[in-house]
């Protein structure tokens, strides 16, 4: 819901329990005016009114107030826009006009020196509470480019209150997302990637509260998240009176992201924003549900039960051996069948072949159809790995076409895992891998693609090209452009983000796939701490979790039960990875339980409400999914001490009036006694854990 006041120069956007304000003044300054609990227009109004705060010499107006805070004038604040026209450096604003196009507003101005135009646009859906916010800018100018260093999809303004407590999600390979808490100190704190993609360092997410006041279901909490996929920076801003902006963009730094030349534009990634009165846990199911809504694809169906080989065979996969596996993966009940990295070109090891889209004629003689059809006979989806931004020089593509990739003339082409970058900016390169992977998913009943980018940007350069910075930019919309193009001729097949793990993560590229690998870690305890993280921001719909052998292969050699480690990957989009020729019958057998109860549980989990109920650090964590009349609780104990019983895991978000009925053991709770005393778990011992099912009667 939009309200507009003061003759058009007030506007106050409205979800399901908040408002965000925001008005121009006479001199054509656009501040912010509130964020937060919902207020009428008529409260509104009466904040514009308010006179500013007397400035002193030293200080700015308007710095800490305004919606989009530019390079320019009497500002101190970390400029969102950046920009150089000539001799002209930095824009100076005029208000042109707004337009409400459904529930978008959008607010435009223009630069008379510069001859650029600037709309912001805001977008707030009735029943949500994330704004999406992001930027257009376009040069008018009749002729001469322009260079836009920098353009940030929104500046966030946070109340002034007594301290500030930051969140964030933070890592690297196969230790993705990891919560983090840290009081913010005046100054600025800055997270990002300068690799060229998302990144394992950081999810593009923050949250704030006021010090210590939010808990996981109480207190105030803001959260900002960038859908991005390449390099990216957000900055979060704690100023001298104590207020907090934080801007977000693409672009590490303000070293350049296009030159606009006349009537072009650049639109800026989305910079979505929430507020929540209902604490960490209140914010994340608003993440959630809005993600569920509007960003993922397909999300209300849930995604398969998937088995990949990749721990199991690594690079050494035949036909018969993938049979063999897919065989024994039908008979535990999965549903898609995954053929991982070494099925094309040369590709036996990693300094091979990656670029030659063809199946190795030795190991897959008939192509992929043979293996795709029995896969589809047993009764399973057929999916396979693919790697498309990237190429081995040991390849006919790079043979063919060595200045395909990023580099710079008289300098190393810089080797990660064998591998360098195809530069994606390139229409010629765009053209072929079109149709090479339109080729692919033709050539044989494909229903699934793992999309992995196992290395990071590093020459980034473009031999021939005036301005090679907008690489960075353009790759990352070549990379959009060739999934929505694929999605839309193959419309049946599904796509999942990997990069080595994690490492490509956003709220980008989740709004062009069906799924994400959350991390190259299948330890199922480290994973854990993990999912914990990931939940901040993202759904269970989407985290790809696979049980793989014990000990642990990849990793740390960590021996766990069976039951241990499929009660942790239940948390997500249940997958297996294990070598499934050497689990025993009783292995098998039980490993078919699992995936039958997961299937019955699998609408609650993906799709309910996520309620963290214990952190899984070091004793006992727990998670519960409600959806409907249904809730499902997993609980995990990493080590019993004292021979004492864990805690009782309190329930929340239940009904205290109904009763619940386990339909496994037939019996009945109070919800009162499940949300105050809480639910016997009964683990005992080192990595144990349990799924509970209780259904409202
Ligand atoms: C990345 C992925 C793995 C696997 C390998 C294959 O590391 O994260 O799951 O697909 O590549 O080379």
């Amino acid at each position: 819901m939009m309200e507009i006041g003061d003759n058009g120069r007030l506007w106050v956007l409205g979800g399901r329990t908040s408002s965000y304000a925001l008005h121009l003044t006479d001199r054509d300054e656009l501040l912010h005016l509130h964020w937060g609990p919902r207020i009428s227009l008529e409260a509104a109004a009466a904040l514009a009114r308010e006179p500013l705060a007397p400035h002193w010499p030293f200080e700015s107006r308007t710095d800490g107030l305004e919606e989009y805070p530019v390079e320019g004038g009497p500002r101190f604040v970390r400029p969102a826009l950046s920009v150089r026209a000539g001799e002209t450096r930095g824009t100076a604003w005029d208000f042109t006009g707004s337009d409400v196009e459904g529930d978008e507003l959008k607010l435009r101005f223009t630069d008379p020196a510069t001859g650029l135009a600037l709309t912001l646009h805001y977008r707030m859906r009735d029943d949500f509470d994330v704004v999406e916010r992001w930027v257009t800018v376009s040069s008018q100018l009749a002729d001469g480019s322009l260079e836009l260093l920098r353009a940030d999809a929104a500046t966030w303004t946070l109340p002034e209150r007594d301290g500030w407590r930051l969140s964030q999600l933070h890592g690297r390979w196969a230790a993705e997302s990891r919560l983090v808490r840290s009081g913010l100190t005046p100054g600025e704190k800055v997270l990002g990637s300068r690799r060229g993609h998302t990144g394992h360092q950081h999810l593009p997410w923050v949250a704030l509260d006021a010090g210590a006041e939010a808990a996981e279901e109480s207190g105030e909490v803001y959260g900002c998240a960038l859908g991005w996929s390449g390099s990216w920076r957000i900055a979060v801003h704690h100023l001298p009176d104590g207020r907090v902006q934080i801007n977000g963009g693409a672009g590490y730094d303000d070293s350049g992201l296009m030159r606009l030349a006349p009537g072009e534009s650049y639109t800026s990634p989305v910079f979505a924003g929430l507020w929540s009165g209902a604490g960490f846990g209140g914010a994340s199911r608003q993440w959630h549900a809005w993600q569920l809504a509007h960003v993922i694809p397909r999300a209300g169906k849930p995604r398969p039960v998937l088995y990949n080989s990749w721990e199991a065979t690594l690079f050494d996969i035949s036909e018969d051996q993938q049979r063999a596996l897919a065989r024994r993966a039908a008979d535990m009940g999965v549903e898609l069948f995954v053929v991982d990295d070494g099925w094309f070109g040369a590709r036996t090891h990693d300094a091979a072949g990656l670029g030659d889209w063809s199946p190795n004629p030795t190991r897959f003689p008939g192509g992929l159809k043979p293996l795709a059809d029995e896969v589809h006979g047993l009764g399973m989806q057929f999916g396979i790995w693919v790697e498309p931004e990237m190429v081995n020089p040991d390849s006919d593509l790079y043979r063919a076409h060595p200045d395909w990739v990023q580099f710079q003339p008289g300098r190393t082409r810089t080797e990660f895992r064998n591998q360098l970058v195809l530069n994606l900016a390139r229409k010629d390169v765009q053209d072929h891998l079109w149709e090479q992977l339109d080729g692919l998913l033709t050539s044989a009943p494909i229903d699934y693609v793992k999309w992995d980018f196992n290395r990071c940007f590093t020459d980034a350069g473009w031999p021939g090209e005036p301005y090679p910075q907008k690489l960075w930019v353009e790759h990352v919309h070549a990379f959009y452009a060739l999934v929505d193009r694929l999605r839309a001729a193959h419309p049946h097949v599904a796509f999942e983000s990997c990069s080595g793990g994690g490492g490509r993560i956003d709220l980008g590229v989740l709004s062009r796939t069906d799924q994400v690998w959350t991390s190259d870690n299948t330890d199922p305890l480290d994973r854990l701490a993990i999912q914990y993280g990931f939940s901040q921001l993202h759904p269970a719909r989407v985290m790809a979790a696979w049980v793989t052998d014990s000990p642990n292969t990849q990793l740390n050699g960590r021996v766990s039960s069976l039951r241990f480690r499929f009660v942790s990957a239940m948390a997500g989009v249940l997958g297996v990875g294990g070598d499934l020729t050497r689990w025993s019958p009783a292995e098998l057998a039980e490993a078919r339980d699992w995936v039958a109860l997961y299937k019955e549980i699998r609408p609650v989990v993906q799709l309910g409400a996520q309620y963290r109920l214990r952190p899984p650090d070091g004793g006992l964590g727990a998670v519960q999914y409600t959806r409907g009349d249904d809730t499902v609780v997993l609980a995990w104990l990493q080590a019993q001490h004292y021979g004492e019983p864990p805690p009782a895991v309190r329930l929340r978000g239940l009904d205290p009036a109904a009763s619940y009925t386990c339909p496994d053991t037939g019996t009945v709770y109070s919800g009162a006694v499940l949300l105050h005393r809480g639910l016997a778990t009964g683990l005992r011992g080192d990595l144990d854990a349990a799924v509970f099912r209780l259904r409202r009667t």
